[in-house]
């Protein structure tokens, strides 16, 4: 049986753990090929060879999301291979907890606002940017920003994140208004609490009796169900439990 997206060709920044490697795996699951973005090479290549034991060209493209020049390479190189791209997810992303660097706003270090808007933001742009002429080409494409529910909540000693995110949303909205004549969706995915190297967490939404925390199938579901539709765009779908709708009383 032919599966959904046999013939298509996804790339997911991040790839490599977690959330990223969930939606990688989910569209290889679906029959696409994938290009894994991480810039880790052993957890890159680990998800490559999890991706092609499904029957599907996984290629990796170990590299920074902040470093546009390569970004612009390893699309050349897939586009080259695989004929073009569909499926873009900005997924590598983080606050400033990975320099191990948060704080208050106060007194954040410039280089460390820097690295979280380059992470979060303008990695979404280079990729972005990359893969639009092969789909604005083909007249079809589906750009998937992973956000978080720091940007419309707020997130303590994460001004910066919450900022990137934020500007993830409303990037995603312009965008969407740009590209949507090529048939071109941009939305995004906001995760709130997502269990995280098989971590897991409770009393912190309202599902369950234990109000536990989402998982990376949770969020790649929600993405593959973007990557379904033809007809929504520049929206931002909350996938938390319900933690955004507030504390809980129970
Ligand atoms: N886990 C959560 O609770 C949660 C909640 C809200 C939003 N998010 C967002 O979801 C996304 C994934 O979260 P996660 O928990 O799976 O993260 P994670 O830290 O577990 O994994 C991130 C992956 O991205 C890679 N990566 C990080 N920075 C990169 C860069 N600059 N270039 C290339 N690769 C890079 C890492 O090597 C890693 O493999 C992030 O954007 C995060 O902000 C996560």
């Amino acid at each position: 049986m032919m599966k959904q997206f046999e013939g298509r060709t996804a790339m997911v920044t991040g790839a490599g753990k977690n959330i990223g490697k969930e939606i990688a795996l989910a569209f290889a699951k679906s029959g696409a090929n994938v290009i894994v973005c991480d810039y880790n090479p052993q957890n890159a290549e680990e998800t490559v060879q999890e991706i092609e034991a499904l029957g599907v060209g996984a290629m990796a493209a170990v590299c920074d999301v902040r470093d546009r020049e390569k970004i612009f390479a390893y699309v050349a190189a897939a586009v080259e291979r695989f004929g073009k791209i569909d499926f873009l997810v900005n997924n590598a992303g983080g606050s400033a907890g990975l320099l191990n660097k948060l704080t208050r706003f106060v007194d954040a270090e410039q280089s460390t606002l820097d690295f979280v808007i380059d992470t979060n933001l303008k990695g979404a742009f280079h990729c972005s940017q990359a893969v639009l002429p092969s789909m604005i080409a083909q007249k079809y494409g589906k750009i998937i920003n992973i956000s978080s529910i720091a940007a419309i909540c707020g997130l303590y000693d994460r001004v910066d994140y919450a900022a990137a995110k934020a500007g993830m949303i409303g990037m995603s909205k312009a965008l969407a208004m740009e590209v949507g004549e090529f048939n071109i969706c941009v939305n995004c995915v906001s995760p709130g609490a997502i269990e995280r190297d098989g971590a897991k967490w409770a009393h912190m939404t309202y599902m369950g009796e234990d109000g536990h925390a989402g998982t990376p199938k949770d969020i790649a579901d929600t993405v593959l169900f973007l990557a379904y539709q033809d007809y929504i765009t520049g929206e931002n779908i909350v996938v938390d439990g319900g933690r955004s709708l507030g504390p809980s009383h129970r």
